[in-house]
């Protein structure tokens, strides 16, 4: 009986020995660089979080747990906004105090990389716009009563990632992060990492050349930018070992004409003064160039526009390296100028050699705040540039960092409707948590307030529009029957803008608040159905932020009239510039781009909650558009919370022609329920026709039958809209149509997610964005090509092929930003035997 134990025993030692015999020693073989110290603190848990890049450890109660002042009165609490809404473990908790706390890490000399995460919302009684606070880091003051939610309102974010470098001294140093609220405010830390980088990577060793600037360990370094060019993000997994993202972002280049390039095939060989850990191979392995006309060239600039603060020194890192070996790996010579100034002149030959040039630009107060840089060509081989990527670091003006906060600045413009950005995410701070209490005591109150109403309006309503110019768009507005009544000019004709499923809508003009237009949906108020939808859509809304749905402002409940008031949109319904219509059409590829937009909102829906929300209404006129014709889905009065698997049976709501044909059968209704109303338009988007219709024939009345049978035939073009024929590119049509079938399977678990959809949608519109190149739509003509039949398949969707062309755009905040953005594809070129190379 003892024997059997200690056997196990035996045999479990031999087997690790065994291990780590003929285990690598680990890392080694895959990395270029192997911190020393690697800290990475979830701040406001005790659980080890996995964020899939990295793995955290908690700081309640384990060894960073962070310290106090003794005799703290108002020591430091957690937090755990589980809902928010941006879906990553690291955010879903935080640290908050309104005394200082400070975190102490034992490290290693050397230069080290600090990165703290901020999420801005509110945490209980901590409200977003009330943290203001200074950090410091060993004697650096990195920020000073620094507000995050000020920071990400004014750069369109949700969250603020800040990333810092510091050179540790001493022996045995502890080094010690210090987060010290403003007076009334407090502080709060999402997380924290601490990494140690190579000696001379940021910092500079004695002997280094006169040219470069010299970064001395009493400098402390914060990152602005740092970006791949040509190429994909880069996720701090991927980075060679130090977690650094790399933006695959181009939106600083600022010359029209410039072309992506890639070659990932290349191995990049690395030099003694560029060694391996400088940055990620693909880093090198893409780059943007002005392109092979040499007469072009000589007369353009690959110009970049950094924004930065001034006041400051700045270091500026370019990234060089030739990755062809046929006519675009010839030598580029260019004069790199900054901020105007003839600074030097690179000269890249070598192919895969990878180089950086360091430069030191100071930035006086006063002056622009934008760093520019013009690489201009020089007569060489190929009279060309490259520029495969930059980093720009902030130097600390003796020990400071900091910059006062931005100011968020109410221009006439800049009204609350029109605000379609990534930071309209993380309105709602107080409609989230608080809008759905209010409209609750609202209601509860509704008598008292009544009464009270007449003497308290005149004072109420003065105070409310400063607190609203104080907090733009952050709150969820209660409005007056009477604001409502003046902003619609008593709900008149003129201002009847449409009529939807319980209502009519009106656009409404708040003339005392800079003609701030909204739209204004009024209930039926006959309908106590519609009473119930008025509330979930409140208590929805209230919650949902998205950039590609509708935003709510606020509401009116009075004198049984309910109200909600909308962000308004120029440019009418979807529907609207589709068919039917005195608009013009809408392109192509612009008709993609809103299909992409839409399905991401949906699939925000489908999954951005811990409950998935069902839409139950999609079709093209539930999907607006703003003025910059990006797609907000809208009306949320039908829908419910749904549960993940058990999918909810209730009264038939939505509209003909869009239906699931499964709800029919099985009385569900699933999130697969609006992909197949999303399929229904993404045929009517191609054919140009409404989903029923009843002048064309038995044949043809119900489009998606008519579309199948035409299909299954191989008659693919006797469906497309006349208006988009020649525009279409073979590839694009193929895919979009797979796509658009499986959609409309009939049944649900042969669809795809709204996930996939979108990305599909994505590599669809890229297709076509190759594909055309910079040809302008009108001088496009697309032969018809024979296509086999196609039967909805869930197969075709599973294929890696499009998963590596979205990862650039994956990344969310600037899809539009990308379709603006200059990115021509060599199709001047037309042997097509140069450069582009397709990852497919
Ligand atoms: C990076 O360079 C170092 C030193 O030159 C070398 O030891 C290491 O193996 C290299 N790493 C990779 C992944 O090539
Ligand atoms: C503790 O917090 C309360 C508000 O919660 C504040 O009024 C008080 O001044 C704080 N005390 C100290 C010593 O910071
Ligand atoms: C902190 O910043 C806010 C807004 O930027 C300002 O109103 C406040 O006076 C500042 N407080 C201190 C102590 O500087
Ligand atoms: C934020 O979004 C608004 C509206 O799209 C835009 O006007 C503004 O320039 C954006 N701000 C930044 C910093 O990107
Ligand atoms: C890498 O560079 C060295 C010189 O820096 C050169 O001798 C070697 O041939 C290069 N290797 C490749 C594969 O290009
Ligand atoms: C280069 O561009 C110029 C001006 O657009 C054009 O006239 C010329 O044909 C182009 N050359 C080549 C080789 O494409
Ligand atoms: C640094 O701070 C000093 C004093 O506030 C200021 O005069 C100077 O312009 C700042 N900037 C630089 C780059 O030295
Ligand atoms: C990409 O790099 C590989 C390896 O060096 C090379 O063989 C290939 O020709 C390159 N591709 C192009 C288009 O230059
Ligand atoms: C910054 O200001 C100084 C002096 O005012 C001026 O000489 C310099 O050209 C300016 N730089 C830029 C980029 O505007
Ligand atoms: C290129 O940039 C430099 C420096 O900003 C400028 O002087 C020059 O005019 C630019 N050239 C062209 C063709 O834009
Ligand atoms: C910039 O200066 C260098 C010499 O300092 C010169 O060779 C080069 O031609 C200049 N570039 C331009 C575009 O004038």
């Amino acid at each position: 009986m003892k024997i059997l134990p200690s056997f196990f025993i035996f045999s479990f030692l031999l087997l690790l020995l065994l291990l780590l015999l003929l285990l690598p020693p680990s890392a080694s073989q895959t990395s270029y660089y192997v911190p020393v110290d690697n800290i990475a603190v979830d701040c406001g848990t005790e659980a080890n979080t996995d964020t899939g890049d990295r793995k955290w450890v908690g700081d309640v109660n384990t060894k960073f747990s962070p310290s106090e002042p003794p005799n703290t009165v108002n020591k430091s609490t957690v937090k755990s906004i589980i809902s928010n809404t941006i879906n990553e473990a690291l955010y879903k908790t935080a640290r908050l105090s309104r005394s200082p706390f400070t975190y102490s890490f034992p490290v290693t000399p050397g230069p080290k990389f600090i990165r703290l995460y901020f999420l801005p919302e509110n945490y209980d009684e901590f409200h977003r716009f009330d943290a203001f606070f200074t950090v410091q880091a060993a004697h650096f003051t990195l920020l000073k009563n620094f507000s995050a939610a000020l920071v990400a309102d004014s750069s369109n974010k949700s969250v603020i990632p800040k990333e810092y470098c510091v050179h540790v001294v001493g022996e045995a140093p502890k080094l010690k992060i210090t987060f010290i609220p403003s007076p009334n405010s407090y502080a709060f830390i999402n997380g924290i990492e601490v990494v140690s980088m190579p000696e001379n990577l940021y910092y500079s060793p004695a002997e280094q050349g006169m040219t470069t600037p010299i970064i001395g360990n009493n400098i402390a370094l914060e990152l602005y930018h740092r970006k791949n060019l040509g190429g994909d993000d880069i996720f701090p997994s991927q980075d060679s070992g130090m977690y650094r993202t790399w933006d695959g972002s181009n939106f600083h280049v600022t010359t029209k004409r410039a072309f992506k390039i890639h070659n990932y095939s290349i191995s990049i060989n690395y030099t003694t003064t560029t060694p391996n850990f400088t940055a990620t191979d693909s880093v090198y392995q893409s780059a943007i160039i002005l392109g092979t006309n040499r007469t072009l060239n000589s007369k353009q600039n690959l110009s970049l526009q950094l924004p930065v603060d001034v006041g400051f020194n700045y270091l500026v890192r370019l990234h060089f390296c030739q990755i062809h070996t046929n006519e675009l790996g010839k030598q580029r010579i260019f004069t790199v100028f900054i901020n105007r100034r003839n600074i030097t002149v690179v000269d890249i030959d070598s192919v895969n050699t990878p180089s950086y040039e360091d430069y030191n630009v100071p930035m006086a107060a006063g002056n622009e705040s934008f760093i520019l840089v013009d690489l201009h060509p020089l007569p060489s081989e190929s009279f060309d540039v490259i520029l495969n990527g930059y980093e720009v670091f902030k130097q600390s003006n003796g020990t400071n960092l900091a910059v006062p906060n931005p100011v968020v600045a109410l221009a006439p413009e800049d009204k609350p409707v029109a605000k379609n950005s990534n930071a309209t995410v993380i309105i709602a701070a107080v409609c989230s948590s608080v809008g759905f209490a209010i409209l609750f005591s609202i209601v509860g109150f509704v008598v008292i307030w009544k009464q009270s109403k007449k003497k308290t309006k005149r004072r109420k309503k003065k105070k409310k529009t400063r607190e609203d110019k104080l907090l733009p768009e952050r709150r969820c507005r209660i409005f007056t029957f009477e604001e409502i009544c003046e902003a619609t000019d008593y709900f008149s004709k003129e201002r009847e803008i449409g009529v939807g499923g319980f209502g009519a809508v009106y656009k409404g003009i708040f003339e005392d608040e800079d003609d701030l237009t909204v739209a204004i949906k009024r209930l039926n108020p006959e309908s106590n159905q519609g009473e119930q939808e008025f509330v979930t859509e409140i208590e929805l809304l209230s919650e949902l932020r998205h950039f590609n749905l509708v935003s709510l402002i606020g509401y009116c409940l009075e004198n049984k009239e309910m109200l909600l008031v909308y962000e308004f949109m120029p440019n009418g319904t979807f529907k609207d510039h589709l068919y039917d219509t005195s608009n013009s059409l809408l392109p192509w590829r612009k008709r993609l781009e809103i299909c992409v937009g839409a399905a991401r909102g949906l699939d925000y829906l489908h999954t951005g909650f811990d409950r998935p929300i069902i839409h139950r209404d999609v079709k093209t006129t539930n999907i607006l558009l703003d003025e910059n014709w990006v797609a907000r889905v809208s009306d949320f009065g039908m829908s419910k919370l749904g549960q993940t698997n058990t999918a909810v049976s209730t009264a038939v709501k939505g509209t003909w022609g869009y239906l699931d044909p499964e709800y029919h059968r099985r009385l569900k209704v699933t999130e697969k329920s609006d992909v197949f109303s999303f399929g229904v338009i993404l045929f009517e988007v191609l054919c140009g026709r409404k989903p029923l219709d009843p002048l064309a024939g038995e044949e043809k009345f119900k489009l998606t039958l008519w579309a199948k049978k035409c299909l299954e035939k191989g008659n693919v073009y006797e469906i497309i809209d006349p208006n988009l024929k020649g525009k279409i590119s073979c590839d694009c049509l193929k895919q979009y149509l797979e796509l658009a079938t499986t959609c409309i399977n009939d049944h649900s678990k042969n669809r795809p997610r709204m996930k996939e959809v979108e990305e599909k949608l994505r590599f669809i519109l890229k297709l076509q964005e190759e594909a055309d190149g910079d040809c302008s739509d009108t001088d496009l003509s697309y032969p018809e090509e024979p296509f086999s039949p196609i039967r909805s398949s869930r197969s075709s969707l599973r294929t890696e092929s499009y998963k590596s062309h979205i990862a650039t755009m994956l990344s969310g905040s600037d899809f539009t930003a990308s379709s603006l953005m200059s990115e021509e594809m060599f199709s001047e070129h037309s042997s097509g035997s140069v450069a582009y190379s397709r990852k497919t």
